[in-house]
């Protein structure tokens, strides 16, 4: 495919969001005194300065520099396929170099991403706002840690406890590795609070992590195959369009009831992903989940909102408040595009010393560029109905809804948009077809991924940190092209 510049609309990225005060005073220590220096200064904007301009040649899709190096490429590939006893889903191995929404891979092509890690890089690549904080997290050590944590993790918690809105009742935030890890933190202080009960309401087709514990919540069973269940969580129907609101919300609650009453007294909790990622970008009317929601706080139930995809990413920085849902949550977890994982909880499930510890809570680049995230969404202009994130969300829709009445005709399926959230159906919307079609739009340069099953939509989650209409109208050409070849 031909080399495509998107030049005009090329410096919108480089905002660097408006640095908030923080309460740490570090003014009398020396790390201040280096990070303050001249000299320290005058080096990094040095290499800000050189990073950027080198980032620059990575500003648009292009293929491999050459056969030559394409064929090393490929056999660097199978080397780290061999290594870990699977070949790679996409033929993907980043410099970390990048533009944007845009990624260098090691055959020096350059790809738009708009999967981003699954939901990592919100911000794109090579953002220098990130790359300011790397450099000024550069005379500390690598990780941080539980038991001696830096001013950053204490900067990361109080600035997302200081976003959950007035009428939620989260109250604390931990710090954990991995969304996994933020997920199985929430479980234990649910079940801790609500001991002897220890059983979770869960819902079809959600997906919560793959440690043994969560594999169970996760209501898919290829991912637990071989292992054993402990009869634990019970998966209610999850909303459903086609019967409507009261049905599907009767269908639910009589589920939740018959399992209520065959086991009194064993359901702890209840865990919800507001919008399903994995599950295939789905979501319910608030009227459904006030529904459920009520009358799992009827049945003295922990409510707990798995954000880890979610989170920053619809028109509001917590999904929970896109839904108006703020004051039922007792347990929280964000994770991905935050570069952090937390449990986030009330002061009624803080849970007793003990039960939660782990020895990272994350890298100081990590935790850095987790807090200046969260100033970078909450004081840009992403949110709110005419926000960034809803702009670009209907740009995006309305693209591909023009191509499935348009050229792709026949040829696009269901269309689920919802904030930064992207799911479309492809071709048959088969495992195969979805795959078939990820694979040339991989080859043409834009890199997605796939989500949900009968049918499998094609999932984006974009940088809409970075991207602008004009950046999507660069997706939705290569798109058209695919679908159009895979016709032919
Ligand atoms: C909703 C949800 N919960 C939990 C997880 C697990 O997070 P991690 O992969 O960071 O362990 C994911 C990851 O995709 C997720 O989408």
């Amino acid at each position: 495919m031909q080399q495509k510049y998107v030049d005009d609309t090329s410096e919108e990225f480089l905002r660097l969001g408006n640095l908030q005060e923080t309460a740490v005073n570090d003014s009398h220590t020396l790390r201040n005194k280096l990070f303050t220096s001249a000299a320290f200064q005058k080096a990094k904007s040095e290499l800000l300065s050189v990073t950027a301009n080198a980032a620059k040649s990575a500003r648009g899709i292009r293929g491999e520099t050459s056969p030559e190096i394409r064929a090393d490429y490929l056999k660097e590939l199978a080397a780290l396929g061999k290594m870990k006893g699977r070949d790679p889903f996409f033929s993907y191995l980043s410099t970390g170099l990048g533009s944007g929404p845009y990624m260098e891979l090691l055959d020096g092509s350059v790809k738009m991403d708009l999967i981003t890690g699954i939901g990592i890089n919100f911000f794109g690549h090579s953002h220098p706002a990130f790359m300011e904080e790397i450099l000024e997290g550069l005379t500390s050590d690598v990780m941080q840690g539980n038991l001696q944590p830096g001013f950053e993790s204490e900067e990361i918690i109080r600035t997302i406890l200081s976003h959950v809105g007035p009428k939620s009742r989260l109250k604390h935030g931990w710090l954990l590795g991995s969304g996994t890890m933020a997920n199985e933190t929430a479980l234990k202080i649910i079940r801790q609070k609500k001991h002897p009960a220890t059983r979770l309401f869960a819902f079809a087709d959600c997906f919560a992590g793959r440690s043994t514990a969560m594999q169970e919540v996760t209501d898919n069973p290829k991912y637990r195959e071989g292992q054993p269940t402990y009869n634990e969580v019970t998966h209610l129907p999850f909303y459903d369009p086609a019967l409507g609101l009261e049905k599907s919300l009767a269908a639910t609650l009589a589920a939740m009831n018959e399992s209520l009453a065959n086991s009194p007294g064993k359901y702890a909790g209840m865990m919800v992903e507001l919008v399903q990622g994995e599950g295939g970008i789905r979501w319910a009317p608030r009227e459904w989940y006030v529904g459920v929601f009520e009358a799992a706080k009827k049945a003295n139930l922990a409510l707990w909102d798995d954000e880890v995809q979610t989170f920053g990413r619809l028109e509001t920085l917590f999904a929970y408040q896109h839904f108006g849902l703020e004051d039922y949550f007792d347990v929280v977890t964000v994770g991905k595009l935050l570069h952090a994982c937390m449990a986030l909880y009330t002061e009624d499930m803080n849970p007793r010393a003990g039960l939660v510890a782990g020895t990272f809570t994350g890298s100081f680049a990590a935790l850095r560029t987790g807090r200046r995230i969260l100033e970078m969404l909450t004081s840009d202009g992403y949110y709110g109905k005419d926000g960034k994130i809803s702009n670009l969300s209907n740009h995006f829709k309305h693209g591909i809804e023009k191509l499935k009445s348009g050229t792709c005709a026949g040829l696009i399926g269901e269309i689920r948009v919802i904030g930064g959230m992207v799911g479309f159906g492809v071709l048959g919307q088969t495992m195969d077809d979805t795959k078939k079609f990820l694979m040339r739009l991989f080859e043409n340069g834009v890199v997605a991924f796939y989500a949900g099953h009968d049918p499998y939509v094609v999932r984006c989650l974009p940088p809409f940190g970075v991207m602008t209409k004009a950046y999507i109208d660069v997706a939705l050409e290569v798109i058209e092209i695919t679908l159009l070849q895979l016709k032919s």
